[in-house]
């Protein structure tokens, strides 16, 4: 039953935000939660992990402080979760009960709570509210992996992907990045695994099922993150390390033997590392993103593991969030760009410094290609690094695809090439020190760069031109277009080879780069013989390369030219990955071919039980959305 109350306000809400003049940048629309009148300092979690009904039961112990005087209601973010109590927690103890109601469910962004404070509680004071839940065993952050999708097979895992908008699908709380809160846990699992959190991980704790977390530094709630299984660690430098399950822990060690290097040299860069230690978590290939940089543990992939080092870019990303997201956050899910777009340009910085130029320069032409298709499929008015989008309009993940990522680090390049890395560097040295825990919306980016750099170093770059990055779509007159090399030369013999000449033993492309071997498939042309592609995917081993991005870019020329003798192959790498990034435009290419969308419909109704739920849907839409054009 909802209150009549909060639901005249939810009216009123929903008029307001329709009306696209009254749109405000720094609300944020993804959630229900009254963070005007009560703000979230803390989290303790009490919870059971139960394999068999796949189901975290237990309890949560919010401490809110109530900022508004005449405040009686709390409203809180869940989705498909079980109330069975909400009380508030008194100085012994003790639990007065609390009336409480969900509101009604919507699909984006699940179902409010609304909880009705049962005393008097004076402004500024905090309080405890303890709710007693349980989850759904649909929960959308949640993958419950039986034992065969796991690299051992002999024991279960689960793991969680909270960004953006899935904690309220384990826990209820204010699910939005303008909060920061310090969490504690209780986890209690099967007593042969072992737990992990975005907390601090002891490498050393007893595996008995019972274990305790803590994370003293308030981060948002996206950030907040479990996973249990058959984990085991190995240490990688003084302060990193590596879970993994056994089967993949010696080639994780190999795979990422960087990442103490790595640490170390965004330290000098950024400023200090303020989360302790940094340690990975290598999942099933069902992982729904290349890397989570959840804190103190990124979540990866295990398509990074390449046997050569070659994909180690994602590593370098999710640690750059350590300072680009974590430590200084985007206020609202509008603001991506600020996590997505600098920690992308850190991470080639990064690259950079570990590697070389040239590597650095072949991601660049890549990821510009990737930009120019992105421009094509989005519409004008989310090409903006800070669009207005609101939760009709977006799901806060996906709406402007890679924009935020590839155009917000070409916006930082740019600035960079203007001002020049002696002045720009330190610029963005203070600006993690000065908003350190902090969050920030683009309008106060802006101000802040403003202040700080145009203004401070007049006739280079005026805030009109920031303007037009932030509110413009396509790419701003002053980009700077990258290019490689070595990616030029793969063009060129792309072109020599499709027509006739130059054969494949005569092209040098054992001392290519996978990036560059990636070029070459995505340089040719649109009318190439069967024959032709026999030769080239055995000339180069693509079928059955051992490195997910090669394959992806292949599968993809698969689906679209309808490669039909590399389609076994193809339906087998959609089942063994649930990465987006790797399978949905495999989908989507075979929706769009003109014959195969009945088969692309067909893997996906065998593939999705290998699936997060997170990917699940996204592949639901885009087979949709198919749908309609065809
Ligand atoms: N934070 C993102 C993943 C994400 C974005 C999750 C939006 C949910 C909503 C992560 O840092 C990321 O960007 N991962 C990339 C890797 C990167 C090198 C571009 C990925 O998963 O591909
Ligand atoms: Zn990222």
């Amino acid at each position: 039953m909802m209150k009549i109350s909060s639901l005249a306000i939810a009216l009123v809400l929903l008029a307001a935000c329709s009306q696209k003049d009254d749109y405000d940048p720094a609300h944020d629309y993804f959630t229900y939660a009254n963070t005007d009148q009560f703000v979230t300092k803390h989290i303790a979690l009490d919870l059971d992990v139960d394999f068999e009904k796949k189901t975290l039961s237990g309890s949560v112990v919010l401490t809110l402080q109530k900022t508004e005087l005449v405040a009686r209601e709390i409203v809180l973010d869940t989705r498909d979760l079980t109330i069975h109590s909400v009380g508030i927690v008194g100085a012994d103890g003790s639990v007065l009960p609390a009336s409480y109601a969900l509101g009604q469910r919507d699909e984006r962004k699940g179902a409010p709570l609304f909880i009705t404070l049962p005393v008097e509680v004076e402004q500024n004071a905090t309080l405890l509210v303890r709710i007693d839940y349980t989850t759904s065993a649909n929960a959308s952050a949640l993958q419950w992996l039986p034992a065969e999708l796991t690299a051992g097979g002999k024991h279960p895992m689960m793991f969680s992907q909270a960004q953006a908008i899935h904690a309220r699908s384990f826990i209820p709380l204010q699910d939005t990045p303008s909060v920061r809160v310090t969490y504690e846990a209780s986890i209690r699992t099967p007593p042969e695994l072992l737990a992990v959190m975005s907390a601090n991980n002891d490498p050393l704790t007893p595996r008995n099922g019972e274990y305790h977390f803590d994370m003293p530094q308030p981060i948002p709630s996206y950030l907040i993150a479990i996973a249990v299984g058959n984990l085991y660690f190995a240490p990688l430098g003084e302060d990193t390390g590596v879970y993994a399950e056994p089967e993949m822990l010696d080639a994780s060690v190999y795979e990422f033997a960087d990442t103490q290097d790595m640490l170390e040299i965004a330290e000098i860069k950024f400023g200090p590392y303020q989360w302790g230690r940094y340690d990975v978590l290598i999942l099933p290939p069902s992982f729904p993103y290349g890397g989570m940089e959840n804190p103190r543990l990124s979540f990866l992939t295990p398509s990074l593991l390449a046997g050569d080092r070659s994909l180690v870019a994602v590593v370098a990303h999710e640690l750059a969030h350590s300072w680009s997201g974590n430590l200084v956050t985007n206020a609202t899910w509008r603001d991506g760009w600020l996590n997505e777009g600098v920690t992308s340009y850190l991470e080639s910085r990064l690259m950079e410094i570990l590697y070389d130029k040239d590597r650095v320069d072949e991601e660049r032409v890549l990821n510009y290609g990737e930009l120019l298709e992105n421009f094509a499929a989005i519409p004008p008015e989310r090409q903006g690094l800070a669009p207005r989008i609101d939760s009709r309009e977006g799901d806060g993940e996906s709406s402007q695809g890679t924009i935020p990522y590839l155009k917000g680090q070409m916006f930082l390049e740019y600035l960079e090439s203007r001002f020049g890395r002696d002045r720009f560097d330190p610029f963005l040295f203070t600006y993690f020190r000065d908003f350190s825990f902090q969050t920030i919306t683009t309008e106060a980016f802006v101000d802040y760069l403003d202040a700080n750099l145009l203004a401070s170093n007049p006739g280079i770059v005026s805030r009109a031109d920031v303007e037009v990055w932030m509110y413009q779509p396509g790419l701003p007159a002053g980009a700077l277009i990258p290019t490689s090399t070595t990616l030029t030369r793969a063009v060129e013999l792309a072109g020599a080879w499709s027509v006739g000449e130059a054969t494949l033993d005569e092209l040098p492309h054992g001392d290519w780069s996978p990036q560059a071997i990636i070029h070459f498939i995505n340089s040719l042309p649109a009318e190439l013989s069967k024959q032709a592609l026999a030769e080239l995917d055995g000339g180069l081993n693509l079928s059955a390369t051992r490195n997910a991005e090669i394959a992806r870019a292949w599968f993809i020329q698969v689906a679209k030219r309808r490669y039909e003798p590399a389609y076994e192959q193809m339906t087998a790498y959609m089942n063994r990955y649930g990465r987006m990034r790797l399978v949905a435009p495999i989908y989507s290419a075979l929706a769009a071919n003109g014959h195969d969308k009945a088969l692309a419909e067909s893997i996906f109704a065998d593939a999705r039980r290998n699936y997060h739920p997170i990917t699940i849907a996204y592949i639901e839409k885009i087979m949709t959305q198919a749908a309609v054009a065809n």
